[in-house]
């Protein structure tokens, strides 16, 4: 290093940052933000041939450390838990990373060393899952703060503190689920995410939440549906893991919320809308929160058909918003808006929330 960028971070230590993961560790908070508003605008303007789109700088959700409350562990020769150093298979120990949460950094240190392949753990309020895949030698099972182990069809092991569900509470709602079910890493960004929906929703534009049909498609357990159904509308939720549409289902009854579920593929579904079937009106509004690889030309031509007045896309990978975008500018769509948020900070990544008018 010659001459240190003023984005660099004062406590900067080269020695820390060497697994592949918080590849933006050693820039400062507000750089890192820079730096993500850039990548999201330069992707909707390359992959997505926008000019000029409206995009908000990327702000700050939470904690910039300890917000991870999800992760998977490779494991090292020694049975140590860790990530694999950029660009190779070697491990480097989890004990140093800032991004986990303290429980997920306490179960690391409980379980030490294990005889499994590979090993997620994740820390929700008081609840404790470890999902503990088979090495070839076999599963010695853990040791550590357990009161329950779940076997799995595919012989991995789920070891839980707690009842055998693990919940978070996030804007006055109670969302609780199995650990094989999403929820957001990010519990703190989680509740940005449902307060930015709403308000994109919510947008004079679409004439506000209340009474409006909305379709949330890749619902998961519900996070963004209930908001959406305490706010007023009439909801839909589509989701494909058949254990989270049926906690979303429950977690909307046990708030007492109207909420309808469909546990089945986003792709299907709008299939079968398409064709008129079912009792379905068509929706006012569309949210969509598809995993990395984006929605894809299929679902983007079944919701161009469908035509709601506007579409909320929460994406967690700019590139391949920006390929969707480009399909629903095609199909007819504005882009109105494009939040991006900091859900992932010391990384690359980054949560958008965009807004799509007809
Ligand atoms: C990024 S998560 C979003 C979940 C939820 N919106 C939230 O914020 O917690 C994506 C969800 O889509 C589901 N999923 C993935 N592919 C799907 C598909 N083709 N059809 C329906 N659901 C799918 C996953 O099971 C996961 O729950």
């Amino acid at each position: 290093m010659l001459r240190p960028s003023p984005d660099r971070a004062a406590d900067d230590d080269p020695q820390r940052h060497r697994c592949g993961g918080c590849d933006l560790e050693h820039v400062t908070a507000a750089g890192q933000r820079r730096l993500k508003t850039r990548v999201v605008r330069e992707q909707l303007e390359r992959l997505g041939g926008l000019a000029a789109p409206p995009v908000d700088v990327c702000r700050e959700v939470g904690p910039a450390t300890g917000y991870r409350n999800r992760a998977r562990f490779h494991v090292d020769d020694d049975g140590r838990l860790g990530f694999f150093l950029p660009g190779s298979h070697e491990v480097v120990p989890a004990t140093t990373c800032r991004a986990l949460a303290p429980g997920v950094q306490e179960v690391v240190e409980a379980i030490g060393t294990t005889s499994a392949a590979e090993v997620t753990v994740r820390a929700h309020g008081q609840h404790r899952a470890v999902v503990l895949a088979p090495g070839p030698g076999g599963l010695e099972l853990p040791e550590g703060p357990f009161d329950l182990l779940l076997e799995q069809p595919d012989g991995s092991v789920v070891a839980m503190r707690g009842d055998g569900v693990l919940a978070e509470e996030v804007a006055g709602l109670r969302y609780r689920f199995d650990a094989t079910s999403f929820f957001q890493n990010n519990t703190a960004g989680a509740e940005a995410l449902v307060h930015h929906v709403l308000e994109a929703v919510g947008s004079p534009k679409t004439g506000g939440v209340d009474g409006a049909l909305v379709w949330d498609l890749y619902a998961g357990v519900g996070l963004l549906s209930l908001p959406l159904a305490r706010a007023g509308a009439e909801v839909v939720a589509v989701e494909g893991h058949e254990p989270a549409a049926a906690w979303a289902s429950r977690n909307a009854t046990d708030a007492g919320l109207d909420l309808e579920v469909a546990a089945e593929a986003v792709h299907r579904f709008l299939r079968a809308a398409r064709r008129g079937e079912g009792p379905m009106d068509p929706p006012d509004v569309v949210v969509l929160d598809p995993p990395r690889t984006g929605a894809g030309q299929d679902v983007v031509d079944d919701l161009v058909a469908l035509a709601p007045a506007t579409i909320v896309y929460v994406a967690c990978d700019p590139a391949a918003l920006a390929r969707d975008a480009k399909a629903l500018v095609a199909g007819g769509y504005r882009l109105t808006a494009a939040r991006p948020l900091d859900l992932f900070p010391l990384t690359h990544h980054v949560e958008t929330v965009v807004t799509f008018a007809r």
